[in-house]
C-alpha cells in the first residue's frame, strides 16, 4: 500500500514518514485483538441496518466479508501491513479491497477511538474469564491437598522462626483465602468492564440515529457508557484489571517463596517433581526450583506493567489521546503472565510430595508449645502475663538442657510454676496443641476438615454464578 492510501488521505499532501510510519504502527501486538474487534464491528453493521443506516443487504455483506477475514487470519493466510498502522484498519481495508463500496460504510457512525474501547473491553472480558476459570482451578487443587492434609502437623512460623504447630491443611487454606479474594476481585472489575463504550464516536458522539442499546445487547454487554468523552479516554478498567493481577502475582510469589524455602535441604518440607525442576551445568547435585522462583521473579514485571499504565494515563487531557496505544503490550503480558503462572502453580502442587515426618520433627523443635503451656497455667487460675513468665523460664530450662518442654521432668516445670500437675503433658505435645485450637477459622483438623468443606461448597457457588452469567 502506498502512504497516499490513508483512511486520512484527503487531509494530507504529503506522505508518512517512513520512520514514524513504524514509529506509531501498533499491528505488531495489536493484532491479536483481530476477534474482538471483528465481533464489535458486525454488531456495529447490524445495528446499522436494524436503524435505518445500512440496508441488511449491506450489512450482510459487511459480516460475511468479516467473517470471511477473520477464518483467514484464524488460518494465519492473512497479511499484516504496518502501513496500515494497527488491527482496525487493517481489516477495515481488506474489507473493502473485498466486498467493494460496500465496505467503506462500516465506519459510519464510529471512530476508531471508540471502536478500540470497544475491542479492549471484549477482549478483556473473555480474558478475565479465562483467567478466574484458572484460579478456581487452582483453588480446587488447594482445597483437595487441603483435605489430606488435615492432620499434617507442621510448626507454623512468624518471623519465619518456629512459632506454634498448625496443620498443613490449614496453611494450604491460608493460600486458598488469598485466591478467593483475587477472584471477587476480579469477577467486580469485569462488572466496569462489561459496558459498551461505541457510539461515542471519536469522543462526541454521532449525528446518527444509532441504537447502542442494541449494540450493547449483541455484544452480550451489561449496559451502555454513559459519557462520550469519558468512554474514548479512560483505561481504568485496564489499570484496575492490571493491579488485581498484581497482587494476585504477589500472593504466587509469597507461596512460591514458601516452595523454594521448604524444598531446600535445610528446610525438607517437600520434594518438587523432577519435571518442575533444572539441574546445574557444573554442580551435579543440584535440583534448582526453577518453577516457583519465577513465579516469584513475574510478580515483578507485572507490578511493572501496573506502574507503567498508571504513568500512561496520568496527566491526560480528555479525551482519547495516542498514549492509550501503550496500554496493549502490558495488559497483554500481564495477562500471559498471570494465566501461565496460576496454571504452573495449579500443575506443580499436584505433583509435589510433602514429608509429613520431617514437618512434624520441626514443629516439635523451637518450642512450638510455649503458648500452650501459658494457657495451661492460666485455666489453673494463673493470670495470663505470669503465665507467659513462667512459661518462658520453662523455655530457658529446656534450652538449658537441650530439650524440648515435652521432655521436661513435673518437677522440673513445677519449678517454674507449682500449679503444674501431669496433665500438663497431653497439653505439650503437638496434636494437644493442634487439637486445643478448635474453633471457627482455628487449625485444629476438625475445623480444617470442615473449613476444606465450605472452601469446596464456596467455590461450586462461584461456578454456579459464571454458570448464570453466561
Ligand atoms: N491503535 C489505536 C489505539 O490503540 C487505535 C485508536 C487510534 N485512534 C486515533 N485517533 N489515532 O489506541
Amino acid at each position: 500500500m502506498s502512504s497516499s492510501d490513508k483512511a486520512w488521505k484527503g487531509r494530507f499532501s504529503g506522505p508518512t514518514d517512513a520512520f514514524v510510519e513504524q514509529f506509531t504502527a501498533s499491528v505488531g501486538f495489536d493484532k491479536r485483538l483481530y476477534h474482538h474487534d471483528i465481533q464489535g464491528s458486525q454488531a456495529h453493521a447490524r445495528m446499522l441496518a436494524a436503524v435505518g443506516v445500512l440496508t441488511a443487504a449491506e450489512a450482510m455483506r459487511i459480516c460475511e466479508g468479516l467473517a470471511a477475514i477473520e477464518a483467514e487470519i484464524d488460518a494465519g493466510q492473512f497479511t499484516w501491513s504496518v502501513a496500515r498502522e494497527d488491527v482496525h484498519m487493517n481489516i477495515e481495508a481488506v474489507l473493502t479491497e473485498r466486498i467493494g463500496e460496500t465496505g467503506k460504510k462500516l465506519h459510519t457512525a464510529r471512530s476508531r477511538n471508540d471502536q478500540v474501547a470497544t475491542t479492549i473491553r471484549l477482549y478483556l472480558r473473555d480474558q478475565v474469564d479465562q483467567i478466574l476459570a484458572r484460579l478456581r482451578d487452582l483453588m480446587r487443587t488447594l482445597v483437595d491437598i487441603a483435605r489430606n492434609e488435615a492432620d499434617t502437623v507442621m510448626p507454623g512460623f512468624t518471623h519465619l522462626q518456629v512459632a506454634q504447630p498448625v496443620t498443613l491443611g490449614h496453611h494450604l487454606l491460608a493460600w486458598f483465602e488469598m485466591f478467593m479474594r483475587d477472584h471477587a476481585r476480579l469477577v467486580d472489575a469485569r462488572r466496569r468492564i462489561n459496558v459498551l463504550p461505541l457510539g461515542a464516536g471519536a469522543l462526541a458522539g454521532t449525528s446518527f440515529p444509532i441504537d447502542r442499546h442494541l449494540t450493547a445487547r449483541l455484544l452480550g454487554f451489561a449496559g451502555v457508557t454513559e459519557n462520550s468523552l469519558d468512554s474514548v479516554s479512560d483505561r481504568d478498567f485496564v489499570i484496575e484489571v492490571t493491579a488485581d493481577a498484581a497482587l494476585a502475582m504477589v500472593h504466587l510469589s509469597r507461596i512460591a517463596e514458601e516452595l523454594v524455602l521448604w524444598s531446600t535441604p535445610q528446610f525438607g518440607f517437600i520434594e518438587l517433581a523432577d519435571g518442575f525442576c533444572t539441574g546445574s551445568s557444573i554442580m551435579p547435585q543440584k535440583k534448582n526450583p526453577d518453577v516457583p522462583e519465577l513465579l516469584r521473579g513475574k510478580a515483578g514485571r507485572v507490578t511493572g506493567h501496573l506502574v507503567g499504565l498508571l504513568m500512561v494515563m496520568k496527566g491526560q487531557p480528555l479525551a482519547y489521546n495516542k498514549d492509550n496505544q501503550e496500554d496493549k503490550e502490558a495488559l497483554f503480558d500481564t495477562l500471559d503472565t498471570l494465566s501461565d503462572s496460576l496454571r504452573a502453580l495449579a500443575e506443580l502442587l499436584p505433583a509435589t510430595t510433602f514429608h509429613r515426618e520431617r514437618m512434624r520433627s520441626e514443629a516439635g523443635r523451637g518450642y512450638a508449645t510455649a503458648t500452650d503451656l501459658a494457657d495451661y497455667l492460666v485455666r489453673r487460675g494463673m493470670p495470663f502475663r505470669d503465665a507467659h513468665e513462667a512459661s518462658g523460664q520453662a523455655v530457658r530450662l529446656a534450652i538449658s538442657r537441650g530439650v524440648d518442654l515435652a521432655a521436661l521432668s513435673l518437677d522440673e516445670l513445677r519449678q517454674c510454676a507449682s500449679v503444674i500437675d501431669e496433665t500438663v503433658f497431653a497439653v505439650l505435645t503437638l496434636d494437644g496443641s493442634i487439637a486445643a485450637r478448635n474453633h471457627f477459622g482455628g487449625t485444629a483438623p476438625a475445623q480444617v476438615r470442615s473449613a476444606a468443606a465450605r472452601a469446596a461448597e464456596r467455590l461450586q457457588a462461584l461456578k454456579e454464578i459464571e454458570e448464570v452469567a453466561d
